[in-house]
């Protein structure tokens, strides 16, 4: 069936020319097909310019200096927590936490909702689905205090058998982590309903929501999250930036994470006391650049609008869907009813690195491997997949050059 087309409004030539990196060339001169945007997406002009602008003219360290460049650089770098609030529909400003990524945004929950909540025979639950990043910090505090991880098991096609995940529920459960989308296999998990599943038993829930910031509206407080994590270069944003909303009450009953500069209330030799939220956990001269473009990024993607970007994307999701998994020994892996922007597919039974690196020399980037999801892919029994994962700016041009990619790959191997 043919998939209907995106109205004018989103005017993708136009979006496409805002990113500096997708004017390239590689190799002999191939037009670059960037299908790689779940491990990392490329960066609008606007977002470089911040950056440039800050450290040419802004540059200082903040919450600290009484002079006037610092003064500036603490108010933008706080007006980017702002934008982040409003981003992501927070209820205060102070619960939006800087850290590196989401990576660390877990890890920080892990160790200081982990060392207060959980102990020997309590259980965390998590998903087949998840990410390393949202599996083995669980995993470490598990072992660390004789917990036990109890693991969402999915349906063949990539979704979450919820009611399963609800027989996994029980009063030892203290806590749930899952993703919003799977980086694997692009599955939109029903993280409204898991998590009213969660709070009916009074069991908080954190949302690894790296994969979903540059693709769905985020709503914290529609879903009712209690921590939400993303990381800002998935999102057109600047690389070692990230963000963990937690809502204020779980935030102000959680000890610190990290001890040092800007996150202490008072200091003696004896003992110290912290700062309230937000700084109670950032200890240290954060990525104040980093802020400032990440707060760049949401603005151009709510330049464009949020509603326009999700039907652009659900076109070119259908269109990849129907071309690639027409091919003849093309096999999709992952084919949930509800999917953002990632088509996951393994190509007769050639090795996804041998067909990667074809693609490669073509001038299309995609990921192979077993994405940082090695659980999922022993659960699916495959070694790993062939990954082009999309974004605002991709187009049906970019998916027809990767479906005949894919047939000089066959050719190549027949
Ligand atoms: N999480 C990133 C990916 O899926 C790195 O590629």
């Amino acid at each position: 069936m043919p998939t209907p087309r995106t109205s004018v409004a989103f005017d993708v030539d136009a979006v496409r020319a805002a990113f500096p990196a997708l004017q390239q060339t590689v190799y002999d001169e191939l037009p670059l097909i960037y299908l790689d945007n779940a491990a990392t997406a490329q960066k609008p002009r606007v977002v470089l310019d911040r950056m440039a602008h800050y450290y040419a003219v802004e540059n200082s360290n903040i919450h600290r200096g009484v002079h006037f460049l610092s003064q500036q650089a603490t108010d933008a770098y706080e007006q980017a927590r702002q934008t982040v609030a409003r981003f992501i529909n927070a209820a205060h400003t102070h619960e939006v936490i800087f850290t590196r990524g989401t990576t660390e945004a877990i890890n920080l929950i892990a160790s200081s909702y982990g060392k207060t909540q959980v102990s020997a025979g309590d259980e965390l639950v998590v998903s087949a689905l998840e990410h390393h990043s949202n599996l083995v910090p669980w995993q470490m505090l598990c072992e660390e205090v004789g917990a036990t991880l109890r693991i969402i098991p999915i349906h063949d096609d990539g979704s979450l058998d919820l009611d399963a995940y609800r027989s996994l529920l029980s009063e030892r459960t203290k806590l749930v982590a899952v993703n919003h989308i799977s980086n694997a296999l692009g599955t939109i998990n029903p993280i409204a309903q898991i998590i009213a599943d969660a709070h009916a038993l009074e069991i908080p829930v954190l949302i690894d929501g790296a994969q979903a910031a540059p693709h769905a509206k985020i709503d914290v407080r529609a879903l009712d999250a209690d921590f939400y994590c993303f990381s800002s270069h998935k999102m057109f944003g600047p690389t070692g930036i990230g963000v963990l909303y937690g809502k204020e009450a779980w935030l102000n009953a959680l000890p610190p994470y990290q001890g040092g500069g800007d996150m202490i209330e008072q200091v003696s030799f004896e003992r110290s006391t912290y700062d309230s939220l937000p700084h109670k956990f950032e200890a240290g001269t954060p990525h104040i650049a980093g802020g400032l473009g990440l707060a760049a990024a949401i603005d151009f993607m709510e330049s464009l609008g949020h509603d326009a970007i999700e039907a652009h994307e659900r076109e070119v999701l259908a269109y990849a869907t129907e071309r690639i998994g027409n091919i003849e020994g093309v096999r999709l892996i992952g084919t949930a009813p509800q999917k953002a922007s990632v088509v996951s597919f393994l190509v007769g039974d050639i090795h996804p690195y041998d067909a990667g690196t074809i693609l490669d020399r073509l001038g299309i980037a995609v990921r192979t491997g077993h994405h940082c999801a090695q659980p999922l892919m022993d659960r699916l029994g495959i070694p790993g997949t062939v990954r082009a994962s999309f974004a605002l700016y991709n187009t049906r041009n970019d998916v027809d050059a990767l479906a005949d990619g894919i047939l000089k790959v066959k050719q190549l191997f027949a």
